[in-house]
């Protein structure tokens, strides 16, 4: 494939090159994990609000003609949304795509997983905080860890592959359960990845004692299963990456936004459910993309708006400073 070049490419103003573009397609969940939601829900927004899968479409082929190369669905919880499948199926066929990759909580996946991957969805990450049932409960109110674990199943049956799967460590609540998530990713040879408690919950729960700093992590782990560094996958990894010593499958990924920002190699921006762009998880403002089409716009109007949103891309997070506000909008509103 050719690489795409120059004007293809949407740069913000600190040089970063936007390849990587998440799109919410529902604000709606199943769960209510603490990091995320509050237990009582959210306002969830009207369908008129939400952007259709028409509308989602051509946004996304207008992306992919600025450099983006990178597609992940998210939600809420995608799968909760009607259509879902004939949607990736229309996001496959966009040329461009190197990627397209989703979020799930897993529990719908027993039943979606060969038709998402005929469609043509590459892989899934999937979010499971802990391993024992009753904190699984505990975490996201809902009695579901062998459903879950099934969906991972289903995931590896239908070549959803490289699954990863999503741990949000918690002191106090799921950190003893670190070492037990590094032998589950052995066992079933998949990518497991710890990642730091962020602020994301709306004005909630967060405190900076809850978050277990990914050198913690990684000396538990390393403890029990020595690692070995691997080569990160791309410039803007995340993870840092770590294979078992004894040359066990599974690999082990630590993401430390709070403890060791990444900001400095971002290369995502995000689409909310209701079409707003949002440059930064933590961004306090956002860009109506979903008006502006909706008014009328022709695609040179869209084309100039995303280039304009993105050169405001904010530098990095400030979880860190002392006046740092958290985003109004929790996390599952934003997209993970
Ligand atoms: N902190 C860290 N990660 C979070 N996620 C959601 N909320 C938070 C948070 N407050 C991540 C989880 C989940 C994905 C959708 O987003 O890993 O799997
Ligand atoms: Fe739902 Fe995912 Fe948020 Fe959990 S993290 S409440 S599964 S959107």
């Amino acid at each position: 494939m050719l690489p795409i070049l120059g004007q293809n490419s949407l740069k913000d103003s600190y040089g970063r090159a936007i390849r990587d573009l998440r799109i919410s397609i529902t604000d709606r969940c199943n769960f209510r994990c603490i990091y995320c939601m509050p237990e009582t829900g959210v306002k969830w927004k009207q369908k008129s609000e939400i952007l259709s899968y028409e509308e989602l479409t051509f946004l996304t082929e207008v992306f992919v003609s600025l450099g983006i190369t990178k597609i992940r669905v998210t939600g809420g919880e995608p799968l909760l949304r009607r259509g879902v499948v004939r949607f990736i199926e229309s996001l496959a066929k966009i040329p461009g795509i190197e990627d397209l990759a989703m979020t799930t909580n897993a529990y719908f996946l027993p039943e979606f997983a060969e038709k998402l991957s005929k469609a043509g969805l590459k892989r899934v990450s999937i979010s499971i905080d802990s391993l024992r049932p009753r904190s699984f409960e505990l975490l996201t109110k809902v009695n579901a860890l062998d459903r879950v674990l099934a969906g991972i199943e289903a995931a590896r049956k239908y070549n959803l592959t490289p699954i990863k799967v999503n741990m949000v460590v918690m002191r106090g609540i799921n950190d003893l359960e670190i070492v037990d998530f590094a032998t589950f990713a052995r066992k079933y040879g998949l990518v497991a990845r710890y990642i730091e408690y962020m602020p994301l919950d709306g004005p909630g729960e967060w405190r900076r004692e809850m978050v277990v700093s990914g050198k913690e992590i990684y000396e538990q782990i390393n403890e029990h299963y020595p690692l070995v560094p691997l080569h990160p996958n791309h410039k803007s990894e995340t993870a840092r990456r770590y294979g078992f010593a004894d040359g066990t499958a599974g690999e082990i990924g630590i993401i430390a936004p709070v403890t060791e920002p990444f900001c400095g190699a971002c290369s995502r921006i995000r689409l909310t459910a209701d079409g707003q762009i949002r440059t930064c998880l933590f961004s306090l403002n956002e860009h109506n993309l979903r008006d502006l089409l909706r008014n009328g716009a022709n695609r040179t109007d869209i084309v100039d708006f995303i280039a304009e949103a993105v050169l405001k891309k904010e530098a990095g997070h400030r979880i860190n400073e002392p006046d740092f506000i958290p985003p109004e909008r929790t996390m599952s509103c934003i997209g993970g």
